[in-house]
């Protein structure tokens, strides 16, 4: 089979953008079906140490500090954006402009004016998108999906998502960009909770009002250098003042009927990475929890042994049989991204957009605005409904 060769570039060389670019380096070897190279052209971030990286261990051909050579390179076709919040907007929008497929970080505007203008933009030029919803690609939720959607659980009647991370449950957690609005655009509500209303919508369906709560906890942290990972700890620098939530809790109503509960922290003691749905319907419940990425927990009300069974991932679940050839075999964060990165390539190749795309990525944060609403006037409030160009309606 002749192979189609596609040049990338890459901005920003962190933790993401590595992220981003080891799936799209896998994308060949375990989708040889899309019969694709990739060409790692040029990469972009302002830290010398990165665009290092990004030549000696990475192999992109060049760097550079400057993003626009990424984006206006004659060679580049597809690009991710994996920068802080605060560049999301500028960086898609010069994409769109240069006309420049794009893979983007969540929660991708820091409000959701900023998302529905990279959205809507990318849509008026033809543009595929991708957004890093890596959850929802786990095979267990693909499964899941279709218990949910094809009636197995039947009439669905409680949503709960939880989203609760450790990540700075130590106060002496170094200040960074995602502790000011400005840079940001919110705390856990945009950099967790986007991804459990994405879950929530792509296995049930569009959440329509949100009634929501947050606190700040740990009210001071100390600032670290720029470039710091939101990991770190011991920063040296002067205390600045948290301005976003470090938890959320709320409720949620379904377009389908179903109520919901959701919560969201960064501060837990004991769950690192507890980002769960459980959905419970009149015939049955399933529930799924990354850190068991693929288990999928079924209980049926009239199954003969009645509580919960442990279905563990095999090959037609999802994309499981691209990674492995049994049932069981453990998957990794980074298999989400290289399916993430397989949809990516597959939606450039047949101009159809397969990826989660960016007006996905909107309608979370529409779903954050109305629970940023709800938070200010203690109120339920309705989400603004997006509808173009989602990938969430039916089962494929
Ligand atoms: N999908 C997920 O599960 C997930 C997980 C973590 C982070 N994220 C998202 O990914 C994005 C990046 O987060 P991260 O954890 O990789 O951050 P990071 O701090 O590890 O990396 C950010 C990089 O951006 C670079 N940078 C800063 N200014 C730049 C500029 N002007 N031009 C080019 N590069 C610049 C920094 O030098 C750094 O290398 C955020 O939007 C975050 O919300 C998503």
């Amino acid at each position: 089979m002749a192979k189609k060769t596609l040049g990338y570039g890459l901005i920003s060389v962190g933790w993401m953008g590595r992220v981003h670019s080891r799936g799209l380096s896998q994308v060949p070897e375990r989708y040889p079906e899309l019969g694709v190279v990739i060409r790692k052209v040029i990469a972009a971030d302002t830290l010398e140490s990165a665009r290092d990286n990004a030549v000696n261990l990475m192999g992109f051909e060049q760097a550079t500090e400057n993003y626009l050579d990424v984006i206006n390179h004659p060679d580049v076709d597809i690009v991710s954006i994996c920068s802080p919040n605060f560049l999301h907007h500028e960086i898609a929008m010069a994409a769109i402009k240069a006309g420049k497929d794009f893979w983007i970080e969540k929660p991708m505007g820091r409000s959701e004016v900023e998302s529905r203008e990279i959205a809507e933009g990318a849509i008026a030029k033809g543009l595929i998108t991708a957004v890093g919803f890596n959850y929802r690609q786990s095979p267990a939720i693909a499964h899941a999906r279709e218990l949910v959607r094809g009636g197995k659980l039947g009439k669905i009647y409680n949503v709960e998502v939880k989203m609760i991370a450790d990540y700075v449950n130590d106060p002496e957690g170094a200040f960074t960009w995602r502790y000011v609005n400005e840079f940001a655009g919110s705390g856990v509500l945009g950099d967790l909770m986007s991804h459990g209303f994405d879950l929530a919508q792509y296995v049930v369906d569009d959440i329509t009002e949100i009634n929501a709560q947050s606190e700040i906890f740990i009210k001071e942290r100390r600032e670290a250098a720029p470039g710091t990972s939101h990991f770190a700890k011991n920063a040296s620098g002067e205390l600045r003042t948290v301005e976003n939530e470090d938890w959320t809790s709320g409720m949620m109503r379904f377009a389908n009927g179903a109520s919901g509960t959701f919560e969201s922290s960064r501060i837990s003691v004991g769950p690192s990475c507890e980002y769960s749905i459980e959905v419970r319907g009149s015939l049955g419940t399933i529930r799924w929890n990354f850190e068991r990425l693929t288990e999928l927990e079924v209980a049926y009300r009239d199954a003969p042994e009645y509580g919960f069974t442990r279905a563990l991932s095999a090959p037609g679940d999802g994309h499981y049989g691209n990674f492995q050839p049994g049932r069981g075999i453990a998957m990794s964060f980074d298999d989400l991204k290289t399916i993430e990165a397989s949809l990516f390539i597959k939606s450039v190749l047949e101009r159809k957009q397969h990826a989660p795309s960016a007006s996905d990525c909107y309608s979370a944060a529409e779903c954050v605005a109305a629970a940023k609403r709800s938070i200010a006037t203690g109120s339920w409030q309705k989400v603004n409904p997006v509808t173009t160009n989602r990938t969430t309606k039916g089962l494929t």
